[in-house]
C-alpha cells in the first residue's frame, strides 16, 4: 500500500555522509511536494528484509549507495538493462503492485552533466578514462551510449582495465597506468573516476602537456569541488567539469519517479548541496 505523503529515501551504511536526502529535500521544497526523503542506514546483513519492506512502509522508492549497489541487483524484481551492463542498482521504484524496479542512474547523470556543462564536446573524439571501477563502469556504458568512438582506460592495475575492457564490450583500449600520459594525445575528454584527488587523499599524479588544449576534463571527485587535476587543466585553457553536477543529475529520474515533478539542476542547488 503505498502512502498518500510520498516517501523516498537513501539506503547505505554508512549513509551519514550523504547528499541525497539534502538535495531531494531542496526540491520538495522548490516544488511543494508535501513529501520526505530520509537518510535509512541498512546493514548488509539486513539489506534484503529492509529492501522488501519499502511497499509496506509506504516508500514509493529509494536510492541505494555504498556498500549495497552491487548486491541489490539480485534483490528486486526487475532491473533494467543499464543497470544489467553497469552491474549495480542505485535508483529502486516500487511499483502498484508492490514490485521493485531497479535501474541505475549514473551514467545519465555523468553524461546529463557533461552535455550541460561542456556543450562543445566532441563524442568522435578518443577519450581517457582514468581508473576502472564501479564508477569508471558507469560512465564508460554512458559515453559508449552517447557514441563514443574510442576510449582509453588506463588504471594502476592493468587486469582491471582489461576486464572492464572485456565485459563492456565497446570501443574501449587498455592502457598501461605508466602511459597515461602518451594516452592524452589527440583526446576530446579526460575523465578521472578514481578517489585521487580528494580531500585529505593524493592527488592524481598526471602532466597535462600532450592533452589537447581543446580537451574537456572532467573529474568525479567533488570534494574539493575544483581538485588538482581540474585547476591544472583550466590553467592551460581547458574546459573543466566537477563531480558534484554528476551527483545532481543522477538524481533527476528517482525524483520524478517517486514524486511526480521533473526537478530542475540550478546553481541554486549547487550552492544549496555544497554549503553546510
Ligand atoms: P569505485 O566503485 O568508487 O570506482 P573501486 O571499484 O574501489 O571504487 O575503484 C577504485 C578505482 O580507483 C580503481 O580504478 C583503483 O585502481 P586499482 O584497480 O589499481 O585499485 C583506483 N585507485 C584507487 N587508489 C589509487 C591510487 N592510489 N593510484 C591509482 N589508482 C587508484
Amino acid at each position: 500500500m503505498v502512502s498518500s505523503i510520498p516517501l523516498a529515501g537513501v539506503m547505505g551504511w554508512p549513509v551519514e555522509h550523504s547528499l541525497s536526502p539534502k538535495l531531494h529535500g531542496f526540491w520538495l521544497r522548490e516544488m511543494g511536494i508535501k513529501g520526505h526523503y530520509v537518510p535509512l542506514t541498512v546493514q548488509p546483513t539486513d539489506l534484503a528484509r529492509a529492501l522488501w519492506s519499502l511497499p509496506a512502509l509506504g516508500f514509493r522508492g529509494v536510492n541505494i549507495t555504498v556498500p549495497h549497489k552491487e548486491h541489490v541487483i539480485n534483490l528486486v524484481d526487475n532491473v533494467t538493462p543499464i543497470a544489467q551492463k553497469i552491474g549495480a542498482v542505485n535508483t529502486i521504484t516500487v511499483e502498484e503492485d508492490g514490485s521493485l524496479h531497479g535501474t541505475n542512474t549514473d551514467a545519465f547523470g555523468f553524461i546529463e552533466n557533461l552535455k550541460a556543462r561542456a556543450p562543445e564536446w566532441d563524442v568522435g573524439r578518443p577519450i581517457v578514462i582514468i581508473g576502472a571501477g564501479g564508477a569508471a563502469r558507469a560512465v564508460c556504458v554512458g559515453l559508449l551510449e552517447a557514441g563514443a568512438t574510442e576510449i582509453r582506460i588506463c588504471n594502476r592495475t592493468r587486469s582491471r582495465s582489461e576486464s572492464l575492457t572485456r565485459e563492456i564490450q565497446g570501443n574501449c583500449i587498455g592502457v598501461d597506468w605508466a602511459d597515461r600520459m602518451e594516452a592524452c594525445e589527440e583526446v576530446g575528454l579526460l575523465v578521472n573516476t578514481t578517489s585521487l584527488g580528494m580531500h585529505g587523499g593524493e592527488p592524481l599524479s598526471i602532466n597535462l602537456d600532450r592533452l589537447p588544449h581543446h580537451a574537456v576534463v572532467s573529474d568525479i571527485v567533488y570534494v574539493p569541488l575544483e581538485t588538482r587535476l581540474l585547476a591544472a587543466a583550466k590553467l592551460r585553457g581547458n574546459t573543466v567539469v566537477d563531480g558534484l553536477g554528476m551527483l545532481l543529475y543522477q538524481a533527476q529520474p528517482g525524483f520524478y519517479s517517486w514524486f511526480g515533478q521533473k526537478p530542475a539542476v540550478t546553481s541554486g542547488l549547487r550552492a544549496h548541496v555544497m554549503n553546510e
